[in-house]
């Protein structure tokens, strides 16, 4: 029988962690966390994150504060709203949430974020630390997927672990974390232009699937007894749910699981583990000042 990987539960202990460390700078008159998050738009998807990205903040006793522009803000004005965030003493940490409208450069919106208050562990400074094993900010899925494979206490040493999509926040990233000394696993990394992604995955003991293209791997490409995280969250429109719309991953669950050893569900798998990588780089970068 299978075992749900429940990232939850577990975003839910390591987010008292937090809190209690909150209440300990509190009673020292230490500073307070704050978080701020740059909201471009009304994509749907990026206002549910960020909308559960403030409650974290306030659940764990973080200040925090969201600042909203059109889809029409240009370029410099939302680097000019960053040098200033990178210069407001009372803002530990800032993220501006993706995808950014065409017209603005995310590259070079990220570059602009001073890397001691890069929470999201985008900045290629903080990417760079990573690749060399330097302490600094880990971007928060990679970092929510590395945390809860140790909690399970997952054997990842000398194993197969196939990692579907290349992105700068997930793919790349954990592959690189999963290769590292302490981790130590062998890691492929299939994209779009693989052959025989099928034959690939086939031979994965652990496989992280984060391409966005829901119910991409099924039964067939899953070896009996493997691993499987499920980073994907396509929003899709659902009669079922109150705000009409649901979660799927990029696993076919239903068929997939009972071949697993352990498989994460969506929703309630790496999401809660993000947003609670979140909290903890922003902690991170409060306790430095
Ligand atoms: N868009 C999708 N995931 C993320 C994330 O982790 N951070 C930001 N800033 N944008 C995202």
């Amino acid at each position: 029988m299978y075992k749900i990987i429940d990232g939850k539960k577990v975003a839910s202990e390591i987010k008292q962690e937090i809190a209690a460390e909150v209440a300990m700078l509190k009673i020292a008159g230490k500073k307070i966390p704050h978080l701020a998050a740059i909201l471009v738009g009304n994509n749907g998807s990026s206002e549910t994150y960020v909308a559960n990205k403030v409650k974290d903040c306030e659940e764990v006793g973080f200040k925090s504060t969201l600042l909203r522009f059109g889809n029409d803000v240009t370029e410099a004005v939302l680097l000019d709203k960053i040098a200033e965030l990178n210069n407001d003493n009372d803002v530990d940490g800032f993220i501006v949430q993706l995808p950014l409208p065409g017209h603005i450069s995310e590259n070079k919106v990220i570059e602009a974020i001073d890397p001691r208050k890069d929470s999201d562990g985008f900045h290629p400074v903080n990417l760079g630390k990573m690749m060399i094993g330097l302490p600094g900010y880990l971007p928060a899925t990679p970092f929510g997927i590395v945390e809860l494979i140790k909690r399970y206490r997952i054997e990842t040493s000398g194993k197969n672990c196939v990692v579907i999509g290349r992105s700068n926040i997930v793919g790349r990233p954990v592959s690189i974390l999963l290769s590292q000394k302490g981790m130590d696993a062998t890691v492929t990394v299939v994209h779009s232009r693989t052959k025989n992604i099928q034959d690939i995955v086939s031979q994965a003991d652990i496989i992280i699937a984060a391409i966005g293209s829901p119910a991409f791997v099924t039964a067939e490409m899953v070896k009996v007894g493997a691993v499987v995280i499920d980073v994907g969250t396509t929003r899709i429109e659902s009669p079922e749910t109150k705000s009409g719309y649901k979660l799927v991953g990029d696993v076919d669950f239903k068929n997939v699981a009972p071949k697993c050893s352990y498989i994460t569900p969506v929703p309630g798998g790496i999401g809660p583990m993000t947003r609670v990588s979140l909290l903890r780089n922003t902690l991170i970068a409060a306790k430095k000042d």
